[in-house]
């Protein structure tokens, strides 16, 4: 999605601004600019269609320098990602304008504005923004007030990065539904989309809460509410430095992702099980209390995060005897549900930022549910904030589109929910202790399993030339045949559709032939032997069969079987176990076909639009 940077300092922002765009790549985007007021206070602005590389190359060619400036990453909704429409957005030459978010009633403030005068140089629903800050300038010439009055004729979400050549030392910044933080250095001051985007120029952060409007000069920072009066916001240290954003000598960052999950599982787990024993108070003080009342549990998210949630919806009903049910977040927020008092609404996103996700967390408060729980990777993210109790990853940032280590460190915390959730319902401390101890080996297990690389990379070849692939699976593994097919066409654009084996015969088996690669996910569980007859189904009818299968499973590769067996041994982690291998299968297959992958196509990393 959509990043902003902005900065007021006495050197010239250029080059800091050109870096925290290169560092909010990751979001996702299509085109980019930045505006800046040079030392005669005159804007100027450069932007170009595609990457911020080509950005840096027109700044080479023709730079840009001043001491106040803003810039932006436009991942494309309303208008085509080309020059016209990406930000800054300039009024008559004073006013320009960076915005992430969706402006709902911008059709009706364009037609105004058109009456009034105003020319449209864009088809996107910022430019009434800039035009409405610009107009409110003609009566009072304070920029505070004027980002103040503009906003309050927006419906929608925005975060605003705002500046003025009539004012070139000052900078406002505007938050409500997208996020915005504030970056503090030494006699200068930031703002940009995340944190990542400006740890090369300082550690300490103020992340803005919905309607805060920052009036920000080069020594000065005032932060106003939505009320315009002056609020305090706490300074937040961060622990992260400036080169987590490495690729540590891997081809993409989603490679490294894949195999920092030893480490990012152990790194979720530590301090969270001691003795054998899951330390409930993770999750929040009042969590055992919460824990202890729960009869059911809601589970809502989006992409990757929701199929976290459906398999632990069969971790809670199989271990903690709880009945479960997990929504698509977009879905669960427009249906009118039924809510009992004693049901835990659990949301799941790695950033924290998830527009819909929010809002359906947003339509829990309200609904009566028990009380809130978080599982974020973000700790400073909206939905960490708005949340009762908050349990977080420790999966480190993740930067490649597709999400690996997020979701495996996902379903860790969400079996330490169960596992905390379970035992206010009979768990015996010696299950306990056995789920704790296979929590434990996972560290060891994926690192085994990431052994499988090169048998998975020959295997990938098979795909570059395909179109589709089926994926499929039972029980638990089914949410994990439906991560495989998400992470394959995300990354190589082939289209991928995931079924529960026994649903086959119901319809898509018509689609099988030996043009359409068939991968089954065969742990050796009690559905082995059903799974088995499933795909006898799709070999009788010519369709190529890839398996990734447990140790045990006593599978073994024959025409059209192609079999890797897996150094899996069954138990309640093998769903997470068998997500290693088809997100190197994705990845496999997409650097086969020279696909972008840590920025696939159309796609964002944090989808802060609805
Ligand atoms: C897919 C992927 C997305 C996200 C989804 C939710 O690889 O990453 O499907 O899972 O956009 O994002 P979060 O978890 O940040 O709420």
């Amino acid at each position: 999605m959509c990043g902003i940077v902005g900065a007021v300092a006495q050197r010239d922002v250029s080059p800091v601004l050109l870096e925290g765009l290169k560092r909010l790549e990751y979001r996702g985007y299509d085109s980019a600019g930045l505006a800046v007021t040079n030392h005669d206070n005159q804007l100027q602005r450069i932007r170009v269609q595609g990457k911020v590389n080509e950005l840096h190359k027109e700044h080479e060619a023709s730079p840009l320098s001043g001491g106040t400036g803003i810039a932006h990453t436009r991942w494309a909704t309303h208008g085509k990602p080309n020059v016209s429409n990406a930000h800054p957005h300039i009024c008559r030459d004073q006013v320009a304008l960076v915005h992430n978010g969706i402006i709902e009633n911008h059709e009706q403030l364009r037609e105004q504005q058109s009456a009034s005068g105003f020319e449209f140089k864009s088809e996107t629903d910022t430019e009434v923004v800039v035009n409405a800050v610009y107009e409110a300038l003609q009566s009072n010439p304070d920029l505070l007030h004027a980002v103040f009055d503009t906003t309050k004729q927006l419906h929608g979400a925005y975060a605003l990065g705002v500046i003025n050549s009539a004012d070139p030392e000052r900078l406002i910044a505007a938050k409500n539904g997208s996020p915005l933080v504030i970056g503090i250095g030494i006699g200068e001051y930031f703002i940009a989309s995340d944190v990542f985007a400006l740890l090369p120029v300082t550690q300490q952060f103020i992340f803005l809460e919905d309607g805060d409007i920052a009036d920000i000069t080069r020594d000065k920072l005032t932060i106003y509410n939505s009320e315009l009066e002056i609020v305090d916001r706490p300074l937040n240290v961060s622990e992260l430095n400036a080169d987590v954003a490495d690729k540590a000598g891997y081809r993409h960052y989603m490679l490294k992702e894949i195999f920092s999950q030893p480490n990012a599982i152990a790194e979720s787990l530590e301090n969270r099980v001691i003795d054998g024993q899951v330390i409930t108070n993770e999750f929040g003080q009042d969590a055992d209390s919460i824990f202890s009342q729960v009869k059911s549990v809601k589970i809502a998210a989006c992409g990757t995060s929701y199929h976290a949630g459906l398999i632990a919806a069969y971790w809670m009903e199989e271990i903690a005897k709880i009945p479960c049910h997990v929504e698509i977040a977009s879905e669960y927020r427009y249906r009118k549900s039924v809510v009992t008092d004693d049901t835990l609404f659990v949301s799941i996103s790695q950033s924290g930022e998830t527009a819909d996700t929010l809002a359906a967390l947003q339509l829990a408060k309200q609904s009566g549910f028990l009380s809130t729980l978080a599982i974020c990777n973000v700790g400073e993210s909206s939905l960490t904030r708005e949340s009762d109790l908050v349990f977080l990853t420790h999966a480190g940032p993740e930067i490649g589109v597709a999400s690996t280590k997020a979701f495996t460190t996902q379903l860790v915390a969400l079996f330490l929910m169960v596992i905390a959730i379970a035992k206010h319902n009979n768990l015996s401390t010696e299950d306990e202790n056995t789920f704790v101890k296979q929590l434990e080996s996972l560290p060891g297990r994926v690192n085994q399993l990431l052994h499988h690389k090169e048998e998975i990379e020959t295997m990938a070849k098979d795909f570059a030339d395909k179109h589709h692939a089926l994926f499929l699976g039972r029980g638990s593994f089914l949410p994990i045949a439906m991560e495989g097919a998400l992470k394959l066409k995300e990354i190589s654009y082939i289209h991928a559709e995931a079924y529960a084996a026994g649903e086959l015969k119901h319809g898509p088996l018509a689609l099988v032939d030996d043009d359409m690669p068939v991968v089954a996910v065969a742990p050796n569980n009690n559905l082995l032997e059903k799974l088995k007859s499933n795909l006898q189904e799709v070999k009788a009818r010519g369709g190529k069969l890839y398996l990734f299968a447990d140790k045990e499973s006593d599978v073994e590769s024959t025409e059209g079987v192609y079999v890797i067996n897996l150094n899996v041994v069954y138990d309640f982690m093998a769903p997470i176990l068998h997500t290693i291998p088809l997100q190197l299968l994705a990845y496999y297959v997409a650097v086969i076909k020279g696909a972008d992958i840590d920025q696939p196509r159309n796609l964002a990393k944090s989808v802060t639009v609805e």
